[in-house]
């Protein structure tokens, strides 16, 4: 018994000698004062508080540096020197208005048995449901023979917008170059394709967005095919131009229907389906001012999503777009808020997922919809039933453009004057200033922070804390074998 009590005090006045030793060697310098013999109670008292003090302002002063690091790493800086930057000319996205394909559609018709009437009623009812979108599903029709005709050729809301797709024509792969969809600035082509959009198939060009946002990739899961007619020319993916440019200006042209819809957006952005500029039977002539948000090249590197607020285009965490920028994640946040007050999604939502969503038959979209049209559209509604915005929390794109359009006048005369009707976009100004997302605090000034602030209370530093593990390791393994230094 009492020799057991005697082996423990051994013991512990052994350990207290050596943190005594530490104390006195260690790197930060109160400690010392705390175990020397020499010193009264009262100065070790004042040195104990001393001690105490500097941690606790050090932990402080540490934890606000991190914090920095975290919340407030990054700024949006203003760039004035506008002599040497070039501005890449906003997107035109355009939909047209008739969207099938006769031949293609006779072929349909064909292999499924529609005959005579049926067929002129079934093809009303493909090209509206083809022509759809938030603003207009009641104009899709409903009768009886319509229920009859997709019973008999088993058409399931799945497929509707499979179907749509093989009976559009890709107009971008037209042999013939007076009725093909190209982009052009003189001799120089820039690259168009066919998207999915939330208003159907429509034509996007001079987009510097990657290759999955096209209809192809959306649809079906495979980037579009080679377009050996645009490798005819010079081809280029956008047009950039420099302050010193009097007037640089492109026209997506090359439709074959009377009426179009046309969309000018961000060429870093897709188009907005509230945003149009309204039908017209003939071009567009845009004069617009774009300015450019643009990002440090050490932005996606030194910082996460959540330091930065923003995402690059290929940092997507939506469920159904392979990539992100900020209108394709409302369009998520619509989808989300379609599923859950019609219980369905309409059909020009790309649904490869793993658990893809119930796409609404037509009867759905007529009745459903058109009540909320204002809701999904803006994703608030004031005086309905919704009053709360709907909670849909998207962050920015990183690199981005504000699209301002001075003048849009139709041009008129332009089927004459193009060959076919089309829109152009003309930039007569440039902007003078642009911002760009800058690090301000990287991980190398947050550890120049915190050790600067231990040096500053404590007189610590990597060597210092490397004596510490080294004191507690192998200094210890060495005290216990029996070995003093
Ligand atoms: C701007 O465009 C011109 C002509 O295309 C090119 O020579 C120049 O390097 C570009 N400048 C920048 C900063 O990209
Ligand atoms: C497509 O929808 C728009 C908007 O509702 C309408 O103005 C246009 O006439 C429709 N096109 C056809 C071919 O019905
Ligand atoms: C659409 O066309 C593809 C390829 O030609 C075919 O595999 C697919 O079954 C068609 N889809 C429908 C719904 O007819
Ligand atoms: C994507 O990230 C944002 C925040 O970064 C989050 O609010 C949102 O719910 C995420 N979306 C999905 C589908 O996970």
């Amino acid at each position: 018994m009492e020799s057991k009590s005697f082996k423990n005090r051994r013991w512990l006045r052994s350990i207290i000698n050596f943190i005594v030793l530490y104390f006195n060697n260690c790197c930060v310098h109160g400690f010392r004062y705390l175990v020397q013999t020499m010193l009264v109670v009262f100065e070790k008292f004042l040195w104990f508080v001393l001690l105490f003090v500097s941690i606790y302002f050090c932990i402080i002063v540490c934890l606000s540096s991190i914090d920095r690091y975290y919340t407030k790493s990054t700024h949006i800086g203003l760039e004035r020197n506008y002599h040497f930057w070039n501005t890449t000319l906003p997107s035109l996205t355009i939909c047209p208005m008739e969207r099938l394909d006769n031949t293609l559609f006779a072929d349909y018709c064909r292999k499924n048995g529609i005959k005579g009437p049926e067929k002129a009623i079934f093809w009303d009812f493909l090209e509206n449901l083809a022509n759809s979108t938030y603003v207009n599903f009641q104009n899709i029709p409903q009768s009886d023979q319509i229920d009859q005709i997709i019973k008999d050729i088993g058409l399931k809301p799945e497929h509707y917008m499979e179907v749509i797709y093989n009976l559009t024509v890709d107009s971008t792969y037209t042999p013939s170059e007076v009725n093909r969809t190209r982009c052009v600035d003189g001799q120089t082509f820039i690259h168009v394709r066919q998207v999915l959009t939330e208003y159907g198939l429509c034509y996007l060009g001079n987009s510097r967005l990657g290759e999955k946002y096209s209809s192809r990739y959306l649809i079906f899961g495979k980037y579009p095919e080679f377009n050996k007619y645009e490798h005819e020319r010079r081809l280029i993916q956008y047009l950039e131009g420099s302050f010193f440019e009097k007037d640089v200006q492109y026209t997506l042209m090359g439709f074959s229907s009377p009426a179009l819809d046309s969309y000018i957006h961000s060429a870093f952005e897709v188009m907005k389906v509230d945003t149009n500029f309204g039908y017209t039977t003939d071009g567009v002539v845009y004069d617009p001012i774009s300015k450019e948000i643009t990002a440090d090249d050490n932005l996606e590197r030194q910082t996460t999503i959540t330091m930065r607020k923003c995402r690059f285009y290929h940092e997507s965490n939506l469920t159904h777009f392979p990539f992100y920028t900020r209108n394709v994640c409302m369009q998520e946040c619509r989808i989300n808020l379609a599923y859950r007050i019609c219980k369905c999604i309409p059909h020009f939502y790309p649904n490869r997922i793993a658990n893809p969503k119930p796409v609404c038959d037509y009867k759905t979209l007529r009745s459903c919809f058109p009540r909320h049209a204002s809701f999904f559209l803006q994703l608030y509604e004031e005086n309905g039933k919704h009053e709360k915005p709907e909670t849909c929390y998207c962050e920015q794109n990183c690199r981005d453009s504000v699209v301002t359009t001075r003048a849009a006048l139709p041009m008129l005369g332009s089927k004459q004057l193009l060959g076919s009707i089309g829109s152009t976009v003309s930039v007569k100004n440039w902007p003078q200033n642009r911002l760009k997302r800058q690090v301000i605090f990287s991980m190398t000034d947050l550890l120049v922070s915190i050790g600067g602030t231990a040096g500053l209370f404590l007189g610590f530093s990597v060597l210092g804390f490397v004596e510490v593990l080294y004191f507690f390791t192998i200094r210890l393994i060495w005290q216990t074998l029996g070995y003093r230094l």
